[in-house]
């Protein structure tokens, strides 16, 4: 377990992650596609935008509660879907559901989950959960899925559509870890040097299988066979046709995530889409894709307020949440930080997250002047002339 006096925030977490999983496996979370560019700007964004504060103001009593999907949340934050995190940490999205569950935050489970669909939602009644949706080639596999989370009470649908062409992440070749861990002597000697990880994991959990699919696909029974069955059989298409049929299926909020256009945002409202989250997948997909941060202004100016707008990709801290906010965005989604504090500590680590972030979150808002999350606005934040959007109309 982590010295939690000695965790301040998201990067102290990376730290602890580190040392706890072996370097193939770090790797893979904390990558991005070939050169890194996306994953780097993806940071660098966050220094173009500084904030403008209100100091003349009394913020002794201040609250971070909000509407996440019209529904009430505690704060202006999520935990993101992730596929096989069971690999990296036992238990993982039950950690991250829990932590969530008890922060009043929402949690997004990953068609690539090593949980089902209903297991998470009997460990945890009353939590808040989202469900991202890769859709697979046979129909009756995107239909039952969609069908199971409906009656498990999920409240969202976030399809995922930046990922239709597998992703060139250059640090998982050089490590051998594309289907599954390459037993070369450098990968077996840097397991070994990551004992406790290997008896959570390894030994005592077992590496998962993707048990959502299995009911259709008979074959998947391991990690391995997941793997292949999810790389082999998904569809990697999903255009707006595809998107009016699930529309008709799904009763719940309805999501379409990795949309980084202001037209293509609109054309979702159109087709029935409730709300759009800005992502380029943490920069692990199209290597420099704009960064969801710099799409904001535009696409919030396109859809306004007629559609949830939620973002994520490289958001570390409250002041980064903050900015998004400032610039329109209902809410953030977080991604490796969380992958990261569940291998660090497990639900507990999650937790000491969360608290990390609303702590900065909190304080934040205090220092520019709020006292609530719906005072934040354009005009906290001061944007430098490389950022696009920064004409748009309101800034
Ligand atoms: C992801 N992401 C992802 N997205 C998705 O829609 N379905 C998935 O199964 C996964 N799997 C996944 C695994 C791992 C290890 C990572 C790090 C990410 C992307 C994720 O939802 C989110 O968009 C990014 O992680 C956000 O960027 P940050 O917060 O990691 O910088």
């Amino acid at each position: 377990m982590p010295n939690y006096k000695q965790i301040h925030n998201a990067e102290d977490l990376r730290r602890a992650a580190a040392r706890y999983l072996p370097k193939p496996v770090f790797d893979f979370i904390d990558g991005g596609a070939e050169d890194e560019v996306a994953l780097r700007n993806n940071r660098a964004v966050f220094e173009r935008v500084r904030f403008r504060p209100r100091t003349m103001a009394d913020v002794s009593s201040r609250s971070l509660a909000t509407t996440l999907l019209g529904q009430p949340s505690a704060a202006p934050i999520a935990i993101a879907p992730m596929g096989g995190l069971s690999n990296f940490a036992p238990d993982a999205e039950l950690a991250m559901a829990r932590a969530c569950a008890a922060a009043g935050i929402p949690y997004c489970l990953s068609t690539a989950a090593g949980i089902s669909i209903e297991d998470l939602r009997a460990a945890v009644p009353d939590a808040r959960l989202w469900y991202q949706l890769y859709v697979f080639k046979d129909d009756r596999v995107n239909e039952g899925i969609v069908r199971r989370a409906q009656e498990a009470g999920y409240e969202a649908l976030m399809v995922t559509t930046d990922t239709h062409v597998g992703p060139k992440r250059e640090r998982d070749r050089r490590n051998g870890f594309t289907l599954t861990l390459e037993r070369t002597p450098r990968n077996i000697a840097r397991v070994l040097a990551r004992p406790r990880w290997v008896w959570d994991v390894l030994i005592r959990a077992g590496l998962p299988s993707m048990p959502n699919l299995a009911p259709y696909a008979p074959e998947v029974v391991d990690s391995l066979s997941a793997t292949k069955y999810f790389i082999e059989n998904r569809r990697y298409a999903f255009d707006y046709d595809h998107l009016r049929a699930t529309r008709k299926l799904w009763k719940g909020k309805l999501l379409v995530k990795g949309v980084l256009r202001p037209d293509e945002a609109v054309q979702i409202m159109e087709c029935g889409g409730d709300g759009v989250v800005l992502s380029n997948h943490g920069g692990r997909n199209l290597e420099s894709s704009a960064a969801p941060l710099e799409m904001l202004p535009e696409v919030v100016d396109a859809v306004g307020r007629k559609m949830h707008v939620l973002i994520d990709s490289g958001f570390r801290r409250g002041t980064d949440v903050v900015k998004a906010l400032a610039l329109g965005a209902e809410g953030v989604l977080m991604g490796r930080p969380a992958a990261f504090a569940a291998a660090a500590g497990g639900q507990a680590g999650v937790a000491h997250l969360i608290g990390l972030m609303k702590d900065e979150i909190d304080r934040t808002l205090g220092f520019l002047g709020c006292t609530a999350i719906d005072q934040i606005e354009r005009d906290h934040v001061l944007i430098d002339h490389a950022f696009p959007g920064r004409n748009a109309p309101g800034l």
